[in-house]
């Protein structure tokens, strides 16, 4: 099990140059995403990074309210439609970089204090659990103080929990070629030792919100 950038980038590559591959509304990752987007509260004054931002979905959104955002995505191609789509709308205080979360120096090289809200929605659990785990630490160390990261993606809160293939679709979960879930109870316990304050929510049997707040 491990994290294959070319792999991954090719397969994004792929899907956000269709159309028809994107989550519609009332899709798990869909509504992933809503429920980030609430937890986060994006209002002017904010600094937004995005990490795995896809074709700025998201991103978009919390720039429409007047953040400044830095979406960060692995594949060329969803980096090139977020910028078009940022230009098509005129909103030029949302920023896309390509690069990989997961490479030790990309946070690393982010001026510290520039971010108080973290975005990972749908992205993170590509990560084995020691890449999220040095991830998690990185942008705790990076982020301005008080600071919000919010997680909404596939994890899991049972180990006595069987995955049914209606259940593994309905989250757009691949059963482990590119997609590593891990336990809820673990990434608490990370960013409990990171020291943030927690609130959990279940959207979906194997899918959850993790907000995490340092004061
Ligand atoms: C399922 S998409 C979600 C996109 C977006 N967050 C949304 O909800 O619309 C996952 C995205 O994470 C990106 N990604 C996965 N691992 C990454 C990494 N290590 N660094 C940067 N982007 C990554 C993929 O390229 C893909 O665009």
């Amino acid at each position: 099990m491990s994290f294959d950038k070319r792999k991954i980038s090719a397969l994004f590559d792929r899907w956000a140059a269709d159309p028809s591959l994107q989550p519609d509304r009332g899709d798990v990752p869909f509504i992933a995403g809503l429920a980030a987007l609430d937890a986060l509260a994006p209002c002017p004054l904010d600094h937004i990074l995005d990490l795995g931002s896809g074709v700025g979905r998201l991103s978009l959104a919390c720039a429409r309210s007047g953040a400044q955002v830095l979406g960060v995505d692995l594949s060329p191609v969803s980096i090139r439609k977020a910028r078009e789509r940022a230009e098509s709308e005129g909103l030029d205080n949302a920023e896309f970089r390509t690069g990989s979360f997961a490479d030790g120096d990309f946070i690393g090289c982010l001026p510290d204090d520039s971010f108080d809200k973290v975005l990972l929605v749908y992205s993170l659990h590509h990560l084995p659990d020691n890449g999220k785990k040095r991830t998690l630490s990185a942008i705790a160390k990076m982020v301005k103080r008080p600071a919000r990261i919010v997680i909404s993606d596939l994890m899991f809160f049972s180990d006595s929990m069987v995955i049914d293939c209606k259940t593994a679709d309905d989250a757009c979960y691949d059963s482990g070629d590119t997609d590593f879930p891990t336990f809820a109870a673990d990434m608490i316990e990370w960013l409990r030792e990171l020291g943030a304050t927690i609130r959990i929510e279940r959207l979906h049997p194997m899918v959850g919100l993790i907000v995490a707040d340092f004061a």
